[in-house]
C-alpha cells in the first residue's frame, strides 16, 4: 500500500517514469501528457490511480445548430468531437474504459459524463467491463439552449456515470461532507440532508452570461466544453481524499487538475489538442 507521504515520490518516479514520452508540462503534483490517452494510458502502471474523472468526446459534432445568448451558433465543437459511425465510437468508448480499469486502485472509481449522443454506449460498455456501478448523476444546467425544431424537449442536463472499478470493493465516498458541507448554489442540496444525484450547478456558459462571480473561468480562453469548476470540486471531494492521484484522460482545459490540486489531490491529465494543454498550464500558473 501507499501511503499519503510517498506519494509525491510515487507520482514522478513510480508513475511517470513508465511513460516514454517527456510530460508536456510538471509543476509539482500537476502533470500534463500530450497525445492520445489511448497510448498514454497503456504506459502507466496496474492499479495505480485512485480516482478518473473522464469527460469523453460527446460525437455530438454534426453541422447542427442550437441558440446561444440569442444568436444561432454551431454545435460543432472541433474534429475531435465528429462522430465515426456507432460502431467505431462504441470501440472507443470501450477501449479507453477498458485502459482505465486497468490503471485504477482496486478500491479506485470512474466518473463519466455524457449527454444522450454518449453516455449510454459509455454505461453499456462500463457494464460489459465488469465496473460497477454506483450512481447515475444528473446534473441540471439551468440555461440550457432551446430546443430549436420545438418538436421534442430542451436537453437541459448531462448524465454523471459513477462506477467502482470492481463489484467487490470499498470505495471512497466523503459522505459526511456531502451531506453536512454548504453547497449554496444547489436548490436540489437541503442543509444536513443526504446529497441527492440530481446537482443544480450552473454551467460555466450561464456563469459567464449572467454575471455571476465565476467569470474568471474563463480568464484565459475558452475550452469548448468547459466544465464548471464547482462540478469538478463536488466530485473531487465527494470521492478521493487528500494525497490521492486523479487522472482525467480528456483533460481539455483541465478543470478536474484545477479542482484536485486546489483540494490536495494530485493530477495527471492526457490531451491530444496543444492549445487546450496550453489553457490548462495558463489556469494552473494562475493559482
Ligand atoms: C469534452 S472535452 C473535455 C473538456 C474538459 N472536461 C474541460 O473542463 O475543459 C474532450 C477533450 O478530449 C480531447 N480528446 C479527444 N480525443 C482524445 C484522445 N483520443 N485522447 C486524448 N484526448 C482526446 C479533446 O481535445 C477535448 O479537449
Amino acid at each position: 500500500m501507499y501511503t499519503t507521504q510517498l506519494l509525491p515520490v510515487m507520482i514522478s518516479k513510480k508513475i511517470l517514469s513508465n511513460v516514454e514520452s517527456k510530460p508536456y508540462f510538471q509543476k509539482g503534483d500537476f502533470v500534463l501528457y500530450h497525445g492520445d490517452s489511448l497510448n498514454v494510458l497503456a504506459q502507466l502502471p496496474e492499479n495505480s490511480i485512485d480516482m478518473i474523472f473522464a469527460d469523453p468526446p460527446y460525437n455530438l459534432s454534426n453541422g447542427g445548430f442550437s441558440v446561444h445568448a440569442g444568436k444561432m451558433v454551431s454545435v460543432n465543437k472541433g474534429d475531435w468531437d465528429k462522430s465515426k459511425g456507432f460502431k467505431d465510437d462504441y470501440d472507443f468508448h470501450y477501449r479507453w474504459l477498458e485502459a482505465c480499469k486497468r490503471i485504477l486502485k482496486p478500491n479506485g472509481t470512474l466518473w463519466v459524463s455524457g449527454t444522450y449522443h454518449s453516455i449510454y454506449q459509455c454505461g453499456h460498455a462500463l457494464q460489459a467491463l465488469g465496473y460497477h456501478i454506483l450512481n447515475d448523476i444528473s446534473w441540471f444546467k439551468p440555461n440550457a439552449s432551446p430546443n430549436l425544431s420545438c418538436r421534442f424537449f430542451t436537453a437541459s442536463h448531462e448524465t454523471i456515470i459513477w462506477a467502482r472499478k470492481d463489484k467487490k470493493g470499498k470505495h471512497t465516498f466523503n459522505y459526511e461532507w456531502m451531506k453536512n458541507k454548504e453547497w449554496p448554489s444547489d436548490f436540489f442540496k437541503n442543509p444536513n440532508k443526504q446529497m441527492r444525484s440530481v446537482w443544480h450547478i450552473p454551467d460555466v456558459e450561464d456563469v459567464w452570461t449572467v454575471g455571476t462571480p465565476k467569470r474568471e473561468e474563463k480568464t484565459f480562453g475558452k475550452h469548448p466544453t468547459q466544465k464548471p469548476l464547482e462540478l469538478l470540486r463536488r466530485i473531487v471531494l465527494a470521492s478521493t481524499n487528500r494525497g490521492n492521484i486523479v487522472l482525467d484522460p480528456f483533460t481539455g482545459s483541465s478543470t478536474t487538475g484545477i479542482a484536485s490540486i486546489m483540494n490536495g489531490r494530485k493530477f495527471v491529465g492526457i490531451d491530444t489538442t496543444k492549445d487546450f494543454l496550453e489553457l490548462s498550464k495558463k489556469r494552473l500558473l494562475e493559482l
